[in-house]
């Protein structure tokens, strides 16, 4: 028996809520957004595709947080999206007032539940949330870099001319322009990617990764759905198979990395209680440096989310 709620019914929410029902391994996914009818909407026509593609899941929607009790997951996905011009970090008064009153509501139905977050700025996002709700830190994390991996993968099996299933890869660091792209710990097939693809095309890609949420946001003038919704998707089934999948994950740290107290990627093993373990690499200096100038840059905006005395 197994609940998911996912809070948001824009593209990501949606797009996450559909991708899971495909799974078919959830008993009930519930689609809330102050949008009723929306989230309603959205769930009745995942629900109606059900007889087609063949899952059982039962998808239903509202905006009544009454819907969601006792959920095993919370997918948080509610937000306003990027336009052209703007940083993830622009949208944190508006957002965080939102992530800190959905975790609220949440709470008055659902006692102990595995929160995702999904909502820009993500790392800042993921600490209102952890913040507000007051759950153990295993139980609070954030999506971004399964995405953030993914990009950096389909980019490189672009390069190589290969299936986007060959490439591995592992990242870290904030959900920005300073995350770390780990081409040490990129393989294809388990061939270094260093072998197959020369640097300086292998830092043009990670260039491009970095940045790989902004090329979406001037192409179609609002932030991706599709890989966002799936790689949050993804991040629920590890947890709800309690598969133990190792995924780059926005996770508070307690001392890895020399980093305390702050919420940034770093792999991680995702099973029925969470997070089963923060896994430690053995990063080189620079990598380690590059790290932690991702971590300063959420610091700053964690700085200023805690002077607007939200939380
Ligand atoms: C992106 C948004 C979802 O990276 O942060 O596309």
């Amino acid at each position: 028996m197994s609940k998911v709620t996912i809070v948001g019914a824009g593209n990501v929410g949606a797009t996450c809520a559909n991708v899971l029902a495909h799974e078919d391994i959830c008993n009930e996914i519930v689609l809330i957004d102050i949008q009723g009818n929306m989230a309603k909407g959205k769930a009745l026509d995942t629900w109606q595709q059900a007889p087609v593609d063949g899952y059982s899941t039962r998808v239903t929607g509202g905006d009544d947080y009454a819907l969601t009790a006792n959920s095993d997951i919370v997918i948080i996905t509610a937000g306003i999206p990027r336009k052209p011009g703007m940083s993830r970090d622009d949208l944190i008064s508006t957002n965080a007032k939102i992530v800190v009153s959905v975790t609220q509501n949440i709470l008055k139905y659902t006692k102990n539940p595995i929160i995702i977050v999904v909502s820009n700025p993500l790392d800042v996002m993921t600490y209102a949330c952890w913040k507000a709700s007051g759950l153990s830190d295993k139980r609070v994390l954030g999506m971004a870099g399964v995405l953030d991996t993914a990009r950096y993968r389909a980019f490189l099996a672009e390069e190589i001319g290969c299936s986007p299933k060959d490439i591995q890869a592992m990242l870290m660091g904030g959900h920005g322009d300073t995350m770390v792209p780990l081409p040490r710990y990129t393989t294809v097939s388990g061939i270094p990617v260093t072998e197959l693809v020369k640097k300086e095309r292998l830092d043009a890609i990670i260039e491009r990764t970095k940045f790989g949420g902004g090329e979406l946001v001037n192409l179609m003038g609002t932030s991706a759905w599709y890989a966002p919704g799936a790689a949050a998707a993804q991040m629920a089934v590890s947890i709800l198979k309690n598969e133990n999948r190792i995924y780059p994950c926005c996770v508070r740290m307690n001392g890895q990395y020399k980093l305390k107290d702050i919420f940034v990627g770093a792999p991680v093993k995702l099973g029925k209680k969470g997070i089963q373990e923060i896994i430690k690499l053995r990063l080189k200096k620079d990598e380690l440096e590059l790290l932690h100038k991702s971590a300063e840059a959420v610091t700053e905006i964690v700085g200023a989310l805690d002077k607007m005395n939200l939380i």
